[in-house]
């Protein structure tokens, strides 16, 4: 696959089917996501692959209520939006996606065929994440989806009892990806435009040049 149809299409893919990930697909994942780049190459970084049934649902429980929780705080806006707000008004139609598909997950979470949770050390997720992202361009380019969350922080030490972890800090949970095929379509997610986030020389300066729609555009 080409690097950018793998940039640009890799987004949120929450909705997953509950079809195993082939074996042989696993070292390949891993093995492209331990080629990030990490400080100082200390390599700080371990995953950890959930496929129990059991321990799956368990984690989807508190999921669910990590969802609720931040919904009920952080989110809390959001959720009035959808409440009340304009539903033919396309930012309001966009929340609405969104949590739409975050309800799916924290309701269906066990169904993906396997849990990746990344560990580093505290502080650390500027090592872990870029290795993070690897596998999720590389498991899209064997046509798997993913979706990078953080949410089960909010119940870090019970997930981590859960895990099998010791508790002695000394590595630290920095998220969790769902995996699986997916169930819906690949497509760009929506951003603004990139020449709105750039400056030039000093802060505020926009670049001469735009770019008001997505470069790549998928064929599909
Ligand atoms: C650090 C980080 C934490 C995230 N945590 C969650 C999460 O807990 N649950 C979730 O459903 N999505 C989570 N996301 C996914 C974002 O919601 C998603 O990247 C964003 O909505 C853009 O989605 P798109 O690429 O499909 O447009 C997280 C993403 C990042 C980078």
């Amino acid at each position: 696959m080409d690097v950018y149809e793998a940039i640009y299409t890799t987004r949120a893919m929450r909705r997953l089917s509950p079809d195993p990930i082939p074996e042989e697909l696993l070292p390949k994942l891993f093995d492209a996501a331990i080629r990030g780049p990490n400080s100082g190459n200390t390599q700080l970084f371990r995953f950890l692959c959930v496929t129990d049934p059991a321990m799956k649902k368990t984690i989807q429980v508190i999921y669910r209520e990590c969802l609720d929780e931040l919904n009920a705080t952080q989110y809390a806006s959001a959720q009035d939006t959808i409440a009340t707000g304009d539903p033919d008004d396309p930012e309001v139609q966009q929340t609405m996606r969104v949590d739409k598909s975050a309800q799916w997950l924290a309701n269906n979470l066990d169904v993906a065929p396997m849990l990746i949770f990344v560990f580093g050390k505290p502080g650390g997720e500027t090592t872990t994440y870029p290795c993070l992202w690897n596998l999720c361009l590389a498991a899209r380019s064997e046509g798997l989806g993913t979706a990078i969350t953080s949410l089960l922080k909010l119940q870090k030490e019970r997930v981590e009892d859960l895990l099998g972890m010791p508790r002695d800090d000394v590595w630290n949970m920095h998220g969790m990806i769902p995996i699986g095929y997916p169930t819906g379509k690949w497509g760009v997610p929506r951003r603004r435009p990139a020449h709105e986030a750039v400056y030039v020389d000093t802060w505020g300066q926009a670049p001469e040049w735009t770019a008001d729609d997505p470069l790549w555009t998928a064929p599909y």
